[in-house]
């Protein structure tokens, strides 16, 4: 039987979209976001994905996690992907989770952990980026690695071609990492 997914975003929604329109096994009961002007929540009404906002700004960091683990519950979620989500989510939420949380980050971990991933590599001059799926841990972007591909930074390249650049490798990587991971459940 598919596994039941939920799809955390906090922003543009391209790959939580990428992630819905794939060939992946997998059935994406509801896409959660923490904040309610998140275009990601156009994307799930124009492809008719259950939302749900739990904005992170009406809550304390306690019952911000209890509402995501209520919702959670409620679509008997048995895989949480993270696609852009911002937060950090806390020890105490991802051990009832361990293991069943991947996230997608747009830089070769270890290096250039954090929110802004593409723009600290482009700024620190790096010549070689890329992108990471990895399994969420109680650190930050330091959980078990599950794929991982090089983005060559060129001197011609902008701020705005590095994350096209990116983006691009994100929604074939993500996909594949996907598959993995069911694979492994399996
Ligand atoms: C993606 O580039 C993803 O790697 C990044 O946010 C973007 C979301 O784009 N995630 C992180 O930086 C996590 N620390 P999207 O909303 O269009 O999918």
């Amino acid at each position: 039987m598919a596994t039941n997914v939920a799809i955390l975003a906090s922003g543009s929604g391209s790959n939580f979209q990428n992630i819905v329109q794939s060939d992946l096994d997998i059935s994406i009961k509801v896409l959660i976001v923490d904040n309610p002007h998140a275009y990601a929540i156009e994307r799930a009404k124009n492809l008719d994905v259950p939302y749900r906002i739990v904005d992170r700004k009406q809550h304390t960091k306690d019952s911000f996690e209890k509402e995501i683990l209520t919702i959670l519950k409620e679509y008997e979620v048995e895989l949480i992907v993270l696609a852009g989500f911002m937060k950090i989510l806390s020890p105490d939420f991802i051990s009832k989770y361990e293991d069943k949380i991947i996230n997608l980050h747009p830089s070769l971990l270890p290096s250039f952990k954090g929110r802004e991933g593409i723009k600290d590599a482009f700024e620190y001059g790096v010549k070689v980026t890329g992108v990471t799926v990895h399994y969420v841990d109680s650190g930050i972007d330091t959980g078990m690695i599950i794929a991982q591909e090089a983005v060559i930074i060129e001197d011609k390249d902008t701020l705005e071609t590095l994350e096209e650049k990116i983006h691009e490798v994100e929604y074939r990587l993500y996909i594949e990492a996907l598959k993995m991971v069911l694979e492994e459940r399996q």
